[in-house]
């Protein structure tokens, strides 16, 4: 079967979303909604809300159709099933699996498991109905321990040090092993850097359960006065203020990031020329829809320090946010920022927003659902 035409208008393209009640999925969502594409959502809510749906539906205003929601399971081979011969679909932009890395250590069998085996079905029914236009949600992490700075995506992959990080790496090999299987897929791979922020709204944010471990959410809290003090971890880091630097990036640019994805897919951006650097060009297909393995860098090109966010985050809250200072912690690098020319080259995207209003819309969500959804 022939795979689906993605060089036609948007409003004539249904893309799947798979985790598209989460954080990044749901501002996707938005941005997909907003560019006259229809969308089809499949979550499990195993971290989230379908009040997070609902509030895309407010902010885009869409009718009932254009966005529709399956509480499923992509391990579900037959809800899957359902949902291919229930909607015309595209393209799939596949966010779904879990993400905390601590955990990762502690449950790798689950980890592998619904990331690894849900990718697999996922493909699998997808093939069978004729749809072979993918965006997979990759990260940083696949660099490892970073042999320069900034990363390009020329830059060697390197093992991960932890199971959520080997199955981003793996899953990226496999989808790479699809295409060279069968030619028509057409895959993009995009590799996001520390995404935060909220839609401006501040009616969709990031939601984690229980005491947060990544940066954002943590100060967010602190801010909000629901933890006591930000832990920095290690101030004697070869950095200009000793703490751990990263690139962080606007969730909504990186959302915008995704169509921009399916623009390059369709053949409606770039030359088709640079994509070099680790990705594998395809020929363009008759219907002007690329094939190959695209690979991107998501970030800003900018290092943050972690007294960098504080400090920015207490400017957009207007209150000290109080922090100390702690050890390292075990598997933290220090410096990690992206070089993101080739996204600007050959997407036509890059990143509009920098760390004042990332910590700005941060704090709008926070501070107006202190409880996040509070739904679950
Ligand atoms: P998230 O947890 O908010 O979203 C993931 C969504 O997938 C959730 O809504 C969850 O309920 C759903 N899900 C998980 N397993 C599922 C399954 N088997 N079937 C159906 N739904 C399932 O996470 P996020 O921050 O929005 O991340 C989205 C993706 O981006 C993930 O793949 C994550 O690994 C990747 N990523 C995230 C970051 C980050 O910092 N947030 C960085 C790099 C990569
Ligand atoms: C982490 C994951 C990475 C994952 C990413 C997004 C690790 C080692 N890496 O990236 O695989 O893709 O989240 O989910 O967990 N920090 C503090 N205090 C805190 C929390 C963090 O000082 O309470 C520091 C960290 O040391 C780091 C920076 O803040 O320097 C950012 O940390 P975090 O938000 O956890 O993201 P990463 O570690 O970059």
């Amino acid at each position: 079967m022939a795979n689906k035409n993605l060089a036609q208008n948007q409003n004539e393209i249904t893309v799947l979303v798979t985790g598209g009640a989460g954080f990044i999925g749901s501002h996707t969502c938005v941005e997909l909604l907003d560019e006259g594409y229809r969308v089809v959502v499949v979550d499990n809510l195993s971290n989230s809300s379908a009040a997070a749906l609902e509030r895309v539906r407010t902010i885009t205003g869409v009718a009932d159709d254009r966005l529709r929601f399956y509480e499923s399971d992509i391990l579900n081979r037959d809800a899957l099933k359902r949902i291919f011969s229930e909607n015309d679909i595209d393209a799939i932009i596949h966010f779904a699996g879990f993400k905390a890395v601590g955990e990762s250590v502690q449950k790798p069998l689950e980890y592998y498991w619904n990331n690894i085996a849900g990718t697999l079905v996922l493909c699998d029914v997808a093939r069978a109905h004729g749809v072979k236009n993918i965006v997979f949600s990759s990260s940083a992490t696949v660099y490892g321990e970073p042999e320069f700075i900034p990363i390009t995506e020329a830059c060697p992959k390197h093992s991960a040090t932890n199971p959520y990080g080997q199955t981003k790496s793996m899953l990226e090999q496999i989808l790479t092993d699809l295409y060279v299987g069968d030619n028509e897929w057409n895959i993009v791979l995009l590799r996001y850097f520390n995404p935060i922020g909220a839609h401006e709204s501040g009616l969709i944010g990031e939601d984690p359960k229980g005491i947060p471990n990544n940066l954002l959410p943590y100060v967010a809290q602190v801010a909000v006065g629901k933890l006591e003090s930000v832990g920095v971890f290690g101030d004697d880091y070869d950095t200009p203020d000793g703490t751990g630097v990263r690139d962080y990036i606007h969730v909504v640019d990186l959302a915008r990031g995704h169509v921009a994805a399916l623009r390059w897919m369709g053949g409606k951006v770039g030359t088709g020329k640079a994509i070099g650097l680790g990705s594998i060009e395809g020929p363009t297909q008759t219907n002007g829809t690329r094939a190959g393995v695209g690979i991107f860098n998501l970030g800003t090109g900018t290092g943050s320090s972690v007294l960098d966010v504080v400090k920015a985050f207490s400017q957009a809250c207007g209150k000290d946010i109080p922090y100390q200072i702690k050890p390292r912690r075990a598997g933290d690098i220090a410096v990690n920022y992206a070089v993101c020319d080739k996204a600007r080259d050959e997407l036509d995207w890059a990143a509009r927003f920098d760390l004042s209003r990332m910590c700005a819309d941060s704090w709008r969500w926070q501070s107006n659902n202190p409880d996040g959804y509070n739904a679950r």
